[in-house]
């Protein structure tokens, strides 16, 4: 069969290489990638969308497909065999991601339906009892809508305060602004690891998270874009509540978790009731069970949270370090070729080297033209505003393009991108 070339690309070959190699994850994990796709059908899949969902790897779905066969069971529920094996494969899912995220104990992590629910929870579970009309709660900028949106809301039910720690024009945070909020003594301050829009880490993260852990300011920290590409280590970062979503690192749709400090799990009351959370129900009331049980009404994501075993076993087999070096080497390289075309706007600039992602825009043709034409070409990328909108208007793009990429990535997908922008950029829609 006649395969579909792709041209090299001229920049491709203009940039330093830094190559990243071989990929830390086998590619044969993932028969997805064997796909043809492109406007002929024919084009080898090139995904740069794992900042929206990873693929996922035969041995998680073997491990889902083995679970439903062999134990498939409620949880925490039933004495029988089969509910044994379910709860057990369960809670030991809960005991290592709170091994992987470095929680010393499990009860603090709270399974959910995914980050966005996590930081609800933080605000529903926490702010709203711990907080008081008055209270300021700093958020940063370049946050997702998933940790603005959550204290907008919590701040309109109890009558708080929001500020912002605004973006530069260069992308970076402004830490004389959050100085300046610090002062005023905020309750609470969220903050994201790694923006879902701008590949580098903020260089005033590390500050921030010093300054609130030495003032007792409670930390909400969205690391839904950090966690599946890099070491997390939450016994010394001081992040009160830290969010994760398995469907970003390997696992499955539909789980999550919200790793939560001593000190707020203390004050913490649950915001969802019914089956599964209570010590003892009567008719006079009720009495939460304890953490992280009080927390998980209903029957939760069993599966998906038994999968997230499997993935976090291959992303601690690749090594988070080789894996942060993978992504890090495509990134930087994507970034220094798309900043390199002229007509090509990269979102925060190419002055820092990438996560894990790179945010774009290409001079007079929109987002989702450029993703149509990219897709068309068989580069599968994310186009909008990321569900970071104030982070999109404090830098002027009314939108972007995104290319993200995973232990799974190749150098050969960063020269697909670079050679199919290029193509957009000398012709056009
Ligand atoms: N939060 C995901 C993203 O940034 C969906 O694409």
């Amino acid at each position: 069969m006649r395969r579909a070339s792709r041209r090299r690309c001229s920049v491709c070959a203009r940039i330093p290489s830094g190559a990243a190699g071989a990929p830390p994850l086998d590619r044969a994990q993932f028969p997805i990638l064997e796909r043809r796709v492109g406007r002929d059908g024919d084009r080898p899949l090139v995904y740069l969308d794992s900042a929206a969902t990873s693929l996922v790897p035969l041995r998680v779905t073997d491990a889902l497909t083995a679970f439903l066969h062999t134990s498939c069971a409620n949880i925490h529920r039933g004495a029988h065999t089969l509910a044994e094996e379910a709860t057990d494969a369960y809670e030991r899912s809960r005991e290592h991601l709170a091994a992987f995220l470095h929680v010393d104990d499990p009860a603090r992590l709270l399974f959910t339906h995914g980050a966005t629910e996590s930081l609800n929870l933080a605000a529903r579970c926490w702010a709203e009892e711990a907080l008081a009309p008055g209270d300021v709660v700093a958020v940063a900028e370049d946050n997702h809508h998933a940790n603005i949106v959550c204290w907008q809301m919590l701040a309109a039910r109890r009558g708080l305060e929001i500020a912002w720690i605004p973006l530069q024009a260069d992308g970076m945070l402004d830490y004389g602004a959050w100085c300046r909020i610090a002062e005023r003594g905020p309750k609470l301050v969220a903050l994201a690891q790694q923006s879902n829009v701008i590949g580098w880490e903020q260089p005033a993260l590390a500050a921030i998270l010093a300054d609130a852990s030495r003032s007792g300011v409670v930390v909400a920290l969205d690391g839904a874009q950090a966690a599946g590409h890099r070491p997390v280590d939450l016994g010394e970062m001081p992040a009160d509540f830290y969010a994760v979503s398995a469907h970003k690192m390997l696992g499955v749709t539909g789980v999550g978790a919200l790793a939560c400090s001593s000190r707020v799990l203390e004050r913490m009351r649950p915001a969802l009731g019914g089956g599964g959370m209570v010590e003892r129900v009567d008719r006079a009331g009720f009495v939460p069970a304890a953490a992280p049980q009080g927390f998980e009404p209903g029957t939760p994501a069993i599966a998906a949270a038994m999968a997230w075993d499997a993935a976090l076993a291959m992303l601690e087999e690749a090594g988070m370090a080789a894996l942060e070096r993978h992504v890090g080497a495509l990134a930087s390289r994507a970034q220094r070729g798309l900043s390199a075309m002229a007509g090509v706007q990269v979102v925060g600039g190419a002055q820092r080297a990438s996560g894990s992602l790179v945010g774009f825009a290409v001079a007079d043709v929109h987002p989702h033209d450029v993703s149509a034409l990219l897709d068309a070409r068989g580069v599968l990328v994310r186009a909008g505003h990321h569900c970071a909108r104030p982070l999109h208007a404090a830098l002027g793009f009314p939108a972007s393009v995104r290319a993200s990429f995973a232990g799974y990535s190749t150098d050969e997908d960063v020269d697909a991108l670079l050679s199919a922008v290029e193509r957009i950029v000398e012709e056009g829609v």
